[in-house]
């Protein structure tokens, strides 16, 4: 039997040589751990504009809405910079995740200890840190009507208004809960009940759902200006934060970099259920196309790789493979196995986007 369906999109830039790096992990698992995916692979971003002339065809589409997990690489790059706004790169992903309603957006910010040294945070406060953002990503102020820029008197006024629904913060919170009961325990909500009204009802709702559906899970509220200074202070504190899209959007940015470079950090955007019981679910590096360094064998893999070890944990419940595949990745980095993003001042030799899922593919064989 199948372990479920994957769809893999590498897009543009390094995204097709990072994710030919994941299909080798793919393929690891089918043949050592029994995990037999149903993978197939498409176009997106720019790769899909020079064969279809769209950013993402309706076939894909349709076949993103059926996949147990899309898997990402990265769109754009300077070759479309020019292209009409209605056929960028980016609005290939932007129809993905509004499609496939994934309103649950998590970026995880894990610091391995041979990298601890790489935060601009002292070691003692980074090392060892494994907290989970999850932000709102189909609603708030990014969406909310009235927008625009009016013609007030003499002068103009730019409006963006923020608006919640009590479903779109339960559903976002059931997230939260749900993730926490697979990690630490925790959630800590954040928002700014003190002078929002979005605010005030994000923090009753997130009560009410947590006391009638999660009273196991440990909550806390927390004003998000308040979150920001605690997350540089002492950002072992949390376990899982849950929060808006505005406040999630620098939340998780902050999070990302007390843990140092962009080629390693993963991310999910879950949406509701589908019928098989598995969340709609797209799994994407938080890094670009990086245009300034595809195709020479340079790209750090991890990130897409941490995406997959998501998708194991949250889309097909193999946890204690996602564990391995992450217990590998630290186990190569505390090896000193560094892609040239990795490398420090002294600089040893660094290894190619292909050397080190040698080295991740060595270690799962070492695991069994
Ligand atoms: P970027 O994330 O592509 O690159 C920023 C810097 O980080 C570059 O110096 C790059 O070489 C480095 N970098 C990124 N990922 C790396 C990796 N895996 N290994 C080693 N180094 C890595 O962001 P940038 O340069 O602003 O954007 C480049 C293109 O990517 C643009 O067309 C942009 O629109 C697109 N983009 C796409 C995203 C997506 O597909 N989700 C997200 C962000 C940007
Ligand atoms: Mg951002």
């Amino acid at each position: 039997m199948s372990t479920g369906s994957i769809l893999i999109l590498p897009g543009d830039g390094i995204g097709p040589e990072v994710m030919a790096q994941v299909r080798r992990i793919i393929d690891w698992y089918g043949a050592k751990r029994g995990l037999s995916f149903d993978v197939s692979e498409d176009l997106v971003g720019g790769a899909a504009y020079d064969a279809h002339g769209v950013p993402l065809a309706d076939e894909t589409m349709a076949r993103a809405q059926e996949a147990d997990a899309v898997l990402l690489g990265a769109v754009g790059g300077p070759k479309y910079d020019d292209l009409d706004f209605s056929v960028k790169p980016e609005r290939g992903l932007l129809r993905l995740r509004k499609e496939m309603d994934l309103y649950a957006n998590l970026r995880p910010a894990q610091c391995f200890d041979a990298l601890a040294d790489f935060s601009s945070l002292k070691r003692d406060v980074v090392a060892g840190l494994d907290i989970m953002i999850v932000r709102e990503l189909t609603s708030g102020v990014y969406f909310g009507e009235p927008r625009g820029i009016f013609t007030e008197g003499n002068e103009r006024v730019g409006i963006n208004t923020q608006r919640y629904t009590e479903s779109e913060i339960a559903r976002v919170a059931r997230s939260a809960f749900e993730l926490a009961r697979k990690r630490g325990g925790k959630v800590c909500s954040m928002e700014k009940a003190n002078v929002m009204e979005s605010g005030i009802l994000w923090r009753e709702v997130v009560q009410k759902v947590h006391d009638e559906e999660y009273p196991d899970v440990e909550l806390s509220h927390m004003y998000a200006d308040a979150g920001a200074m605690q997350l540089t202070r002492w950002p072992k504190q949390f376990d899982v934060i849950v929060t808006d899209n505005l406040f999630g959007d620098l939340l998780s940015d902050v999070a990302a970099m007390l843990t140092g470079s962009l080629g390693m950090l993963p991310s999910a955007s879950l949406g509701a259920p589908a019928a098989n019981g598995r969340p709609k679910a797209l799994y994407e590096p938080v890094h670009g196309s990086a245009p300034d360094i595809a195709g020479q064998g340079k790209a750090n893999p991890i990130a897409c790789i941490l995406s997959f070890a998501m998708a194991l944990r949250y889309s097909f419940d193999e946890g204690v493979e996602a564990d391995r595949l992450e217990a590998a990745v630290e186990k190569v980095l505390a090896d000193g196995v560094r892609t040239p993003d990795l490398l420090g001042e002294e600089g040893t030799d660094p290894v190619t986007t292909e050397g080190m899922g040698d080295a991740i593919l060595k270690a799962l064989d070492a695991s069994l």
